[in-house]
């Protein structure tokens, strides 16, 4: 298990504590999965399971092994057990705690497991604040907790902990965000710091990877007026619906499309004149320079020949490397604080005709 990251491990855990732990798991009824992952230990609940997940990549895995449709479905109605496999955000996580219980039919049991790190006790002494006695198993550094929708559940805390899961305005009401979303309630220094680069020529069909609550989409729409189209993509399906409501304030006069995609699976080749990006580099707690490269692999192949790539990182991701290797020209057009501004031009020539290999990052990157 040592080479689990952190959420696997809680996934993990809560699946042996199912198994161990007869009663958690009620004989018949319902049984919903919050943030679900994964896990052959599921298969057995068979109809009864239903699961719902707001991040791209954890969906396509969770239909590919056939707990889940092709298209993103809320849970709806109460069940008789509730599963729940937390974030790393505090309010995120306590509407979350809300929503499973909420999800409940009286009696029905609310289960999640988080890793210690993630501060597990201090959400069990949450939990109990909500509903009442909870139980708890520790095990492989995670931290099992459950309780009961009972009539000790405060109804006051739930509708509190619930609305923390609306959208919220923030940066003076210019924005629509919500906890839990990248750089939730302000704009990131580095996106910022992107936008202070981009040249005024930006013009034509764009696309911005990643593209979190819309921050550098909105920016892009307003400054640039010979932007034709705009492909936004984003796999968090909440930050999207955030982008959607506040590009349409941005009243733009070109066509945006909308894309609930992992972009690491690809976005197509040879479409946009301009890429823009502030890559994601962190799952879970773990940094994972491998996610950013294979953004910049992503947008190489979608660049028409000539196009550009923008894109803001933190200095010490190593990128530049990669960004070479698919340009005919890069630089670093800036480097402020932590952040680095990257440039790079897309080779007239298709990639493979060059010999690089882009299926094998680890190559090109050392
Ligand atoms: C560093 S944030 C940047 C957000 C926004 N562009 C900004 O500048 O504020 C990276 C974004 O990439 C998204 N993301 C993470 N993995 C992704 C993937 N595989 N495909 C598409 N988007 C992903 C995250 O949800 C996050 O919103």
């Amino acid at each position: 298990m040592s080479s689990m990251n952190d959420r696997d491990l809680a996934l993990e855990t809560l699946m042996l504590a199912l198994r161990s732990e007869a009663s958690l798991v009620p004989a018949d009824g319902r049984i919903g999965f919050l943030r679900a992952r994964v896990h052959a230990g599921l298969l057995p609940f068979g109809e009864r399971l239903a699961c719902e997940q707001d991040f791209k990549p954890a969906a396509v895995e969770l239909h590919s092994a056939g707990l889940m449709g092709p298209d993103y479905k809320a849970l709806e109605g109460k069940y008789a057990l509730v599963l729940l496999l937390p974030e790393r955000q505090k309010q995120q996580t306590l509407a979350d705690l809300a929503r499973g219980i909420d999800l409940l039919e009286e009696g029905g049991k609310l289960v999640v497991c988080l890793h210690n790190d993630w501060g597990a006790k201090r959400y069990e002494k949450l939990l109990a604040e909500l509903a009442g006695e909870v139980g708890s198993i520790s095990k492989s550094h995670c931290r099992v907790f459950w309780a009961q929708k009972t009539r000790m559940l405060q109804p006051d805390l739930m509708t509190e902990w619930l609305t923390f899961a609306q959208s919220k305005q923030i940066v003076e009401g210019r924005f629509w965000s919500r906890p839990g979303l990248f750089s939730w309630d302000e704009i990131d220094d580095g996106s910022r710091l992107l936008t202070e680069q981009l040249p005024d020529r930006v013009h034509g069909s764009v696309a911005d990877l990643g593209a979190g609550w819309g921050f550098l989409s909105d920016f892009m729409l307003r400054k640039f007026s010979a932007i034709r189209s705009l492909d936004v993509y984003e796999a968090d399906r909440i930050a999207l619906e955030c982008a959607k409501k506040n590009l349409a304030a941005a009243a733009p006069g070109a066509k945006v499309r909308y894309h609930w995609d992992d972009v690491t699976a690809g976005v197509g080749s040879g479409k946009f004149d301009y890429v823009v990006m502030n890559a994601p580099f962190h799952e879970g707690r773990r940094p994972d320079p491998m996610l950013g490269l294979r953004f910049i692999e992503a947008a190489a192949n979608a660049l028409k020949p000539g196009g550009e790539l923008w894109l803001v990182a933190n200095r010490h991701l190593p990128y530049e490397k990669l960004l070479q290797a698919t340009s005919a020209t890069s630089e670093i057009v800036i480097q402020s604080g932590s952040f680095k501004v990257l440039r790079g031009v897309r080779e007239e020539r298709p990639l493979e005709s060059r010999g690089i290999r882009l299926s094998n990052l680890k190559e090109v990157v050392h």
